[in-house]
């Protein structure tokens, strides 16, 4: 989707002098995507060992709730500086991805897993045994959430190429 009104967003962005300093300064937007990457990867190899484990192939001799406890945080602490990375990124180039129809994709994607994520964690607040005899659910959480995650990234890389 690029509309007038969102080009002109983009504009407007652009003009400002914290858009011109990221631009102006060659070293920011390397480094930004470092720990933008950093952050992906801290992300993916939480978001793989929840899964595996839902998959019933990894840490098994840990309950759902364990596993998720110990590595959720992980993902939930990285979606900040994700934000704050992307968003720095957005600002010095602000056309290249605001108006790219794989950031909108990869935008609708990490809401739709964020949401999901949530529907799976929130039940084990109050019984950590929700999931318990749940194996089937918890396999199609696991396929869908990896689709989705492996979605991201896809989407992530594709904007640099449309
Ligand atoms: C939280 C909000 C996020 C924002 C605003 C954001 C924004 C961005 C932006 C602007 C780029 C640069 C694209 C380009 O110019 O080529 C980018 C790259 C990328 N993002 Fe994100 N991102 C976010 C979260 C995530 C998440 C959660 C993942 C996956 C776990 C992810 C994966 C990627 C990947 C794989 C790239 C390509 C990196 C590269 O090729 O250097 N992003 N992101």
């Amino acid at each position: 989707m690029k509309t007038k009104a969102l080009l002109d967003f983009c504009d407007s962005i652009d003009a400002t002098a914290l858009s011109q300093t990221i631009q102006s300064i060659k070293w920011v937007v390397p480094a930004v995507q470092t720990v933008h990457i950093l952050a992906i990867a801290a992300v993916m190899s939480s978001i793989l060992m929840i899964n595996l484990r839902l998959l019933g192939i990894a840490g098994t001799d840990q309950t759902v709730a364990r596993v998720a406890g110990r590595f959720g945080p992980v993902v939930w602490w990285s979606l900040p500086l994700l934000l704050l990375t992307g968003a720095t990124l957005i600002i010095g180039e602000p056309a290249r991805s605001l108006a790219n129809d794989f950031f909108q994709l990869k935008m609708f994607l990490l809401v739709s897993v964020i949401a999901l994520t949530v529907y799976f964690q929130r039940p084990l607040k109050t019984n950590p045994n929700f999931w318990d005899g749940r194996s089937g659910a918890l396999r199609v959480i696991a396929v869908l959430s990896l689709i989705l995650w492996s979605g991201i990234i896809f989407a992530g890389r594709w904007i640099a190429y449309l």
